[in-house]
This record gives C-alpha cells, structure tokens and sequence, in this order.
C-alpha cells in the first residue's frame, strides 16, 4: 500500500524546480506571446500541436491544442513540471491499485471496470477483474431480459418505463450518458429523479404506470439521505398503486450499489442488486453497475463499446510518451491558464446537442475532485487549485454569455467539442454545416480578434472604436470527433478524467476524496429536527435563525 509520503518529497507545486523555470517563461514569454505571430512564424505550429487519439475501432478524435498560449520551450518546461511532479508514478500507483486516495485510505480503480481486454488487475493482492466480469455479466442478462419483454412485471406486462433514482455520481454520468447517447435507444424510457424537491419525483410519476416500470436505486453508499427518501416515496408510490404486496416490488426495484445490507434493509431482494466496490469513486462511478439505466437504454453491446473506448484511452494515457500523451497535455494546459495566468474558469462548450449535459458532468468531475486546498504532505497550498468549470451547448452559449469570453476582462481557456459527422444530417446537411462553421468562426475569432485598425475600416469613429475591439489571443482546445459514437463518448470522458488527475498530482493534492460535502450535510440534518416543530429557533447566526423562522410562517 502507498503512503502518503512516497508522493510527498515536495509538499508544494510551487518548490519543484520546473514551477520556477515556467514562471519566468511566464514573465518573459507567455504574457507577451501572440498566437497570430506564433502561427504566421511557425507553418507548422497546426501538425505540431494538434494531436489524433485513434480508439480501439479506429475511429478518431483529434485535439488540437494549436490555440492556446505556447511554444516548443513552455511546453517542454510543462512537460518538466509533469516529470517533477512525479504524476507518471502517482499514475503508475493508481492503475497498480495502490491506495492513492490515502485521506479513505481506498484505491482509486474505476479504470478496472472498463477493463475489457480481462487483464489480471490487482487490489490489496486480489485480481478484481473476475468479480467485473461477473456484474457485467448480471447487467448484460439482465437488460437483454427487459429490453426484450422477457422481464415481466407483477401483473404479466413488460416493462416500458425506467426511473433511475439517485445524486451526483449515480445520476449526472446515466443522465448525460443516456442524452448523449440518445440516438442509439430502444423502445425503454428512461428518467431520472435526483432532486429532493418533491417535483422532481411528482412529476417523473405523472408520467409512468407501476404496472410497467422498474426502479433503479443508484446509490453507491445507499445511505444518501436525498436518494433513500425519494427512493422510499417511489416505493410507497408504487405499493399504493399495486395494492401494497410487498412481493411485486421484486420485479419492479433493483439497486445497484455496494451495501448489501442496507439494500436488504431498505426491501430490495440482493438478487436484484448490481454490485461495485468501494475503489469506485461516485464521480467515476458510471463505468460500474451505476451504468445499469445506459445498458437499458442502449443495450448492452453498446455500453460495452462506452467501455472500451474508455480502456484505449487509459492505455494512451499509461503508455504515451509525455510529450505526446493527450490527456497529460490537457491537464497541463490547465495548470499552465491557472496557475500561471490566474484563470479562474475553465469553459467547455460543446457544439452538440447531444452532449448537453457533458458540461454539468464534468462540473462534479472535476470540481469535487479539484476543490482542494490541502496537499497530500497535509499543509495548505499556497496556490491556486481546481478550476471553476463551466459550460453549455454552444451555438446557445454563443447568443448568451459568449460576449464575455470574447470582450470581458477574464481569460477564460476554453474547450469546443465538434462530432464531424452528425446522427441527424437534416436540410442536406445544412445544420450540421452551420453548426460547424460556428465551432471554427468561435475559436478563430477568439484567437484573431479585431484590431482598432480593422474597426476604423469598417466604418466605426469616434468612440464606438474601443466597444467593436476584440482583443483576441484567448486560448482555445478544439475537439473533433468523427461521430458521436458509445466507443468516442468513453473515450471523451475518460479524457477528462486523466485530464482532472493530472492537474491533481501537479497541484499535489488528494483528487479523489471529497470531504467539503460533509458540512452542509451534517448541518441539514439539524435543522430538519427544527422544521419538524413550529417553534422559533434561535441557536444559530442571526441570519440563519431570521430565515428559518420566515420559512416556517410562510411554510
Ligand atoms: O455528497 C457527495 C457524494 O458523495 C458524491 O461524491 C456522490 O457521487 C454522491 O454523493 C452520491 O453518493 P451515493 O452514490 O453514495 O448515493
């Protein structure tokens, strides 16, 4: 088992010797650098900097990271910061299913669960890729049963409609895994309920019968108080409607999480619960039988190709040299923009309805793995850590808050995620085409902006002049991918995921636990005793107790 001291011989990113070469390559030569120069010097800057992954189908997704604010010498200074850093150990440490998360002193293995080609993958001396193989196996019997009719539900009718109940990881990666993937469903619906506002549940059951739905409870720990109470109302909802035997909720519930006995507690048969292990972190959690609601929906063929496209990016990851190594590069650009640039944001847009809500997934990936302040040698750091991720469909964002990343004061670095070839080639293409010119227009017009020259040419005097400048040279990655298909869609998110990692070990810091969720939960707890009755609290701020009080008037 790791310690945490073999990644600790620096506590700070800033006391490792590449830090202060990049620094000064910041002073000297990155806030001065000007991407058009760098481009109309270097006519191979384009081949150089733009690099094609090419998955297990041979299907391709190119990165191109022409745009952004380097050059051959802070690139290989990044690459520096990577090698001092050590993250091709910590790396090495997390496919070797060492115990990297060391704060819940758990390995950090959801990469053994994309393992299709069944190599031997070892935690605490057990080969676990038996046991994946083994759900994997229950999920794909199981989906098949219900896809097909041969799952019945208690009064003989097949099944039609899935409600997956949980929150964070259990339901934004089958939400916008389901969305994204939309094009290859069948004949099942599937919804989602998170929310603990009751209209979330209330409305998803105005749309279902109980004798044709299955409920899937998504929770890894099955203790999430959110999920449990909807769960339990979905279950009272349910016995209502079908005359209140217990023994119907057999073909209508399965769980898919890794407490047996709260599942067992909660009424669910195990029979029909889908296990993982507590190496599964929930903000990585779709790979495993968190995914059931994806094979449902897609069928499992597909979400087996979700899988591999995943596994052929962990294998460029573990395999490419530095220079070349995709997701390596992703995360360095990132700590490059923040630490270097004091870029608070971080955008990613795709242009692509399907992926509408890839941003609000990557959202709690990186932010609930990043949103750190304390490294692994336990000492606050003394710079900045995880980006403010944020994002929407582009062309919308386009019409709405795009005037800032092109003319606001922030340097926003941003992400355009582009599928070349489009599942809905309507009007002879002609969307698709629009679409895409504005995926190119984006980028170009961030990087070239508009001089005053070029304004006063147009026509502008006086002092219009300065409102109609683009200052430009704001850094873009631009994403094509050839379709968006189950195999490149894995291979986008386990992207992300080495991306996040990286940018963890450089900032030094534990990526994978996520205590600042705890606070918030334990005071919820109190004041739900002090909702139950009508009496006026006052042991907390004043604030605090002024609000409560108005609610419970007004409630
Ligand atoms: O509170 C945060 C969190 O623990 C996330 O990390 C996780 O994805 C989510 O809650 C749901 O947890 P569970 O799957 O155990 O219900």
């Amino acid at each position: 088992m790791a310690s945490q001291k073999t990644f600790s011989e620096f506590q700070l990113a800033t006391e490792l010797p590449a830090w202060a070469k990049l620094q000064e390559l910041y002073e000297s030569q990155g806030k001065t650098l000007v991407l058009k120069k760098e481009f109309a010097a270097d006519p191979k800057r384009f081949e150089k900097y733009a690099k094609t992954f090419v998955n297990y189908d041979g299907s391709k997704i190119m990165f191109d990271f022409s745009k952004n604010l380097i050059n051959d010498e802070i690139l290989k200074s990044l690459v520096q910061l990577a090698k001092d850093a050590k993250v091709t150990e910590l790396r090495d440490a997390m496919f070797g299913g060492e115990h990297i998360n060391f704060t819940e002193d758990r390995a950090v293995y959801h990469m053994a669960l994309r393992n299709r080609s069944n190599k031997a993958m070892t935690v605490d001396g057990v080969n676990v890729a038996p046991g994946v193989d083994k759900v994997l196996q229950h999920m794909k019997e199981f989906s098949e049963q219900v896809r097909s009719g041969e799952w019945k539900g208690y009064t003989g009718k097949a099944i039609t409609d899935v409600v997956n109940i949980g929150i964070g990881g259990s339901d934004l990666g089958p939400v916008m895994v389901t969305e994204a993937l939309k094009h290859y469903a069948g004949a099942l619906k599937v919804h989602f309920v998170s929310n603990i506002d009751g209209t979330h549940l209330a409305e998803t059951l105005k749309v279902v019968n109980a004798e044709t739905t299955l409920f899937l409870i998504a929770s890894k720990t099955f203790t999430t108080a959110e999920t449990i109470t909807n769960a339990t109302s979905a279950k009272n909802w349910f016995l209502s409607k079908t005359g209140g035997d217990q023994s119907n909720i057999a073909k209508h519930f399965a769980a898919l999480s890794t407490n047996e006995t709260e599942v067992a507690k909660f009424g669910i048969d195990v029979k029909n619960m889908f296990g993982f292990e507590s190496w599964v972190g929930g903000r990585y959690s779709v790979w495993s039988a968190i995914g059931l609601a994806i094979a449902l929906y897609i069928g499992y063929d597909n979400f087996e190709a979700f899988l591999k496209g995943a596994e052929a990016v962990d294998k460029h990851f573990t395999e490419t040299p530095l220079e070349e190594n995709i997701p390596l590069l992703g995360g360095l650009l990132s700590v490059w923009y923040n630490n270097f640039f004091d870029a608070q944001t971080h955008l990613v847009a795709p242009f692509d309805q399907y992926l509408h809500r890839f941003p609000a997934y990557l959202q709690q990936l990186s932010m609930e793995s990043n949103g750190k302040s304390v490294t692994r040698g336990n000492v606050f750091t003394n710079y900045s850590t995880g980006s403010i991720l944020f994002g929407e469909p582009a062309t919308n964002a386009q019409h709405s808050f795009f005037q800032l990343v092109h003319q606001g004061t922030k340097l926003i670095p941003s992400d355009f995620i582009l599928a070349a070839q489009s599942h809905n080639p309507i009007g002879d293409n002609l969307h698709q085409k629009m679409l895409a010119s504005n995926f190119f227009a984006q980028a170009e017009a961030l990087m070239v902006g508009k001089d005053e020259d070029q304004v006063k040419s147009e026509g502008a005097t006086g002092g219009l002049v300065p409102h109609k400048v683009f200052s430009g040279n704001r850094p873009t990655t631009s994403i094509l991918v050839q379709k968006i298909t189950p195999a490149n869609l894995g291979a986008l998110i386990a992207y992300y995921e080495h991306v996040t990692f990286t940018e963890g070990a450089i900032w030094n810091i534990n990526s994978f636990d996520q205590w600042g969720v705890e606070l918030g939960k334990v005071l919820a707890k109190v004041i739900g005793k002090e909702l139950e009755t009508s009496a006026d609290v006052s042991g907390h701020d004043a604030s605090t107790n002024g609000l409560i009080n108005q609610f419970k008037e007004w409630m």
